[in-house]
């Protein structure tokens, strides 16, 4: 197939020159929203008298035959071709003769493209916010499969404060509706209609870029033609969503990977979402979440190339903001591969309650609560805070823990402490006390657990 813009040349294009200019291994994906951007363009071009209306509906069937074919499989797109947009419109030409070569009216590729990739964007943030929902869900449930499930807290990655799973859990569901805040966010600037910009300039033609907007979907029109078809924020600004969206995954994996090791074992994964190693016979690895730990560099990258593409070139359009699909797209690609499968491995891992009551009871973090017990009794926070540090150190030296170290050594340090002090420190009361709003009593996460599935069904 020629190129659109022939008539200027005297010369074929090198074959190199095409190779390297060409976009359409990777925006062949967006056939469906240029021929649908196509359709409503040629429609509004009828039926504000600037092509035949006649002539606009076999424009339009003719688009609407090229989308069926393609999704049958009948039309194969050309991969030599210079773009999606160049295939679609030579191959209507071909179709419809002399009508076909009237779609282009009024518009350029510049804002053609701006408007497919905001479409093919808008959607893959609905999957994404979709998928998310999924995961927060799988949480939800989790947690309440755990509410009475002890484990240590950790600061330093040293034991703090007991918690339970369920809270823990809920923290990565709280992080997660934000990612689902921030996509809806970034989906609101998205959804503004750049068809009409032309090259740069705007166009002569009386356009009715409402209705446009409104056949495609898109809550307004863009303000300023040169803006309209040069900006890519849109693709930096869900790129930045989707790297905060891998960071949480990340740092979840980190996670997943150290509470199925050996030193920890607080969970087992289900067989289904674990591999094996080639040597040796007893491994059972965390590949899932290893990828997903990795894969985040990906987005990251996605989007340092987004910023860095954009970031020197002027106004309008340039050649460089092909760049913007692959990058987006791969970040897209990759968000949506790690949640299909980091969701049914969390889904269908196994819990190892005792495990993380054992080690709940070690690692003295019922220490604070301890020191609160002296508070009770009237003494100063730090002066209470300096005798539990000298009762731990005592239990080091002594191979105890606070439970089990006797009365007699509790009041040799501070003279305050009475038998009542073992109900204080017991691991299952220090979690039921923090009652406070978004703490880790069954209390407080219940109202967790009810208020992220209500944030997830809307
Ligand atoms: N394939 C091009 C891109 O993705 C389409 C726009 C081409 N515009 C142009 N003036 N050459 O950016």
């Amino acid at each position: 197939m020629g190129q659109l813009w022939k008539g200027r040349f005297k010369k074929e294009l090198a074959k190199e020159t095409n190779d390297f200019n060409s976009s359409i291994k990777f925006d062949c994906r967006m056939f469906e929203e240029d021929i649908t951007g196509s359709i409503a363009h040629a429609t509004m071009l009828g039926s504000a008298g600037i092509i035949d209306k006649e002539e606009s509906e076999k424009i339009v069937k003719g688009l609407s035959g090229i989308l069926e074919d393609i999704k049958s499989g009948k039309l194969k797109i050309d991969m030599d071709a210079e773009d999606i947009h160049t295939f679609i419109e030579g191959e209507l030409t071909e179709r419809l003769g002399q009508t076909g070569k009237r779609l282009h009216t009024a518009r350029s590729r510049n804002d053609q493209v701006a408007l497919d990739i905001r479409m093919v964007l808008k959607k893959e943030t609905d999957e994404i916010i979709e998928k998310l929902k999924a995961l927060v869900e799988v949480l939800c449930n989790k947690a309440q499969e755990n509410k009475n499930t002890i484990m240590p807290g950790y600061t330093h990655l040293q034991r703090a404060q007991p918690i339970t799973f369920a809270h823990h859990l809920m923290a990565y569901a709280a992080m997660l509706l934000r990612d689902i805040d921030r996509l809806g966010d970034v989906k609101k600037r998205m959804n503004v209609l750049p068809l009409g910009s032309g090259a740069l300039a705007g166009t002569t033609y009386p356009l009715d870029r409402n209705m446009v907007a409104q056949l495609l979907g898109f809550d307004s029109v863009s303000q300023n033609s040169l803006d309209g078809v040069s900006d890519r924020d849109f693709c930096i600004e869900l790129a930045s969503a989707l790297s905060l969206v891998m960071v949480h995954l990340s740092r979840f994996s980190e996670e997943i990977i150290m509470w199925c090791s050996w030193e920890f074992k607080f969970i087992e994964l289900d067989d289904a979402f674990s591999t094996g190693s080639s040597i040796m016979p007893q491994k059972k690895n965390p590949d899932i979440a290893e990828l997903v730990r990795g894969k985040s560099g990906r987005v990251f990258g996605d989007l340092t190339a987004l910023l860095t593409v954009m970031k020197g070139i002027a106004l309008a359009y340039n050649k460089d903001m092909q760049e913007d699909k692959e990058a987006i797209f791969d970040a897209v690609d990759t968000v949506k591969m790690c949640l299909d499968a980091f969701t049914p491995m969390i889904d269908t891992m196994t819990v190892l309650k005792d495990s993380m009551r054992n080690a709940a009871a070690k690692g003295f973090i019922n220490a604070t609560d301890c020191a609160d017990y002296l508070v009770g009794k009237g003494l100063p926070f730090r002066d209470a805070y300096k005798a539990t540090g000298e009762l731990v150190a005592l239990c080091i030296d002594k191979g105890l823990t606070l439970e089990t170290l006797p009365l007699e050594e509790y009041q040799a340090v501070c003279e305050l402490f009475d038998d009542g002090v073992y109900a204080a420190i017991n691991l299952e009361k220090c979690v039921a006390d923090r009652l406070v709003e978004g703490g880790p009593s069954i209390e407080s996460v219940e109202k967790q657990i009810e208020k992220d599935k209500k944030a997830i069904s809307i």
